[in-house]
């Protein structure tokens, strides 16, 4: 089951009634015009936000990092009570799914119009509990940036959610070359960053780290919600500049994102890594509990 809402994103139309506001429509038919800059630029923004047994988790991070990419990438200011209600309403339409996903789209909308277009989409979760419990093979891929892009060239839009992922999706086909499942970008300079949809979370000892946002890195709903969790169990936890060969000296990693949530790494580069599934399952456990 699928159920799609399209909503009008900007602020001006928060005075408008709710049935003015958001319009359902046939998933399964076409929606968007041919001119639409999300479609022939990739000009836009978007979320994905897991749900589980109809509760959206971490909806608030979502929105909060939603309204961040638009201002980011000079789009409207967005309505974001709409979008929320958008979001609710398509879980209620989508019937109780033990895992589903809902994704929020806003495109800069038709050339030359000035007027955004969004929608929200719900559907069903892939069945993502074996790399929950097994883990995955990552490859490290240079992203071709130095650590501090971000303050550099902010005009490259690092760390914006923004509908420009051919890169991060060809990056999953390289992975797959080398018989990998997914990725770790590193800087050109040395340092490790992010997944190309997940964020990395190291555990050395006590101690839970997670690569610093300010190197262009996008800031992980996720990855949030698991530093709640380490904290809650006792671990310390910080955000902070990690070098390519410290990979190797950790513990314990894991890719963290929406629906997916915790991934553990088992290999990087051939290097085989242990699994903790005590503790990932701890978390993963945590998150689906829908308590955040
Ligand atoms: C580049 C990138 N980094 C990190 C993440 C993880 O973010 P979240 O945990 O909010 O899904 C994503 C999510 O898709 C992403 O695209």
């Amino acid at each position: 089951m699928t159920a799609c809402i399209f909503v009008s994103p900007a602020e001006e139309s928060a005075g408008a009634a709710r049935a003015d506001r958001l319009h359902p429509v046939d998933p399964a038919a076409p929606q968007i015009p041919v001119t639409d800059l999300g479609v022939t630029r990739g000009d836009g923004i978007f979320e994905v936000i897991g749900v589980r047994s109809g509760h959206p988790l971490m909806l608030e991070a979502h929105l909060h990092r939603l309204a961040n990419s638009a201002v980011m990438l000079d789009l409207p200011t967005l309505d974001l009570e709409a979008i929320r209600a958008a979001v609710l309403q398509v879980i209620e339409s989508d019937g109780l799914l033990v895992e589903s996903s809902v994704k929020v789209v806003v495109t800069r909308g038709v050339e030359g119009t000035g007027v955004p277009i969004c929608w929200v989409l719900s559907s069903p979760a892939e069945d993502f509990r074996k790399d929950r419990t097994e883990g995955v093979r990552v490859v490290l891929l240079d992203r071709g940036y130095p650590h501090d892009i971000a303050a550099r060239a902010p005009w490259l839009l690092t760390g914006a959610k923004t509908l420009s992922y051919a890169v991060n999706k060809a990056v999953l086909r390289e992975a797959a070359r080398r018989d990998a499942d997914d990725v770790i970008f590193t800087s050109s300079d040395g340092y490790l960053l992010e997944g190309p949809s997940s964020n990395l979370i190291a555990k050395f000892g006590s101690r839970i780290w997670t690569p610093a946002p300010a190197q262009g890195i996008l800031r992980g709903t996720t990855q949030a919600a698991v530093f709640e969790v380490f904290s809650e169990l006792g671990f310390s936890t910080a955000e902070v500049l990690m070098m390519v060969d410290q990979v190797v000296d950790a513990d314990a990693l894991w890719l963290a994102s929406s629906t997916r949530l915790l991934a553990p790494v088992r290999a990087v580069d051939g290097h085989e890594i242990a699994v903790d599934h005590e503790l990932s399952d701890a978390v993963n456990e945590s998150l689906l509990s829908g308590t955040r």
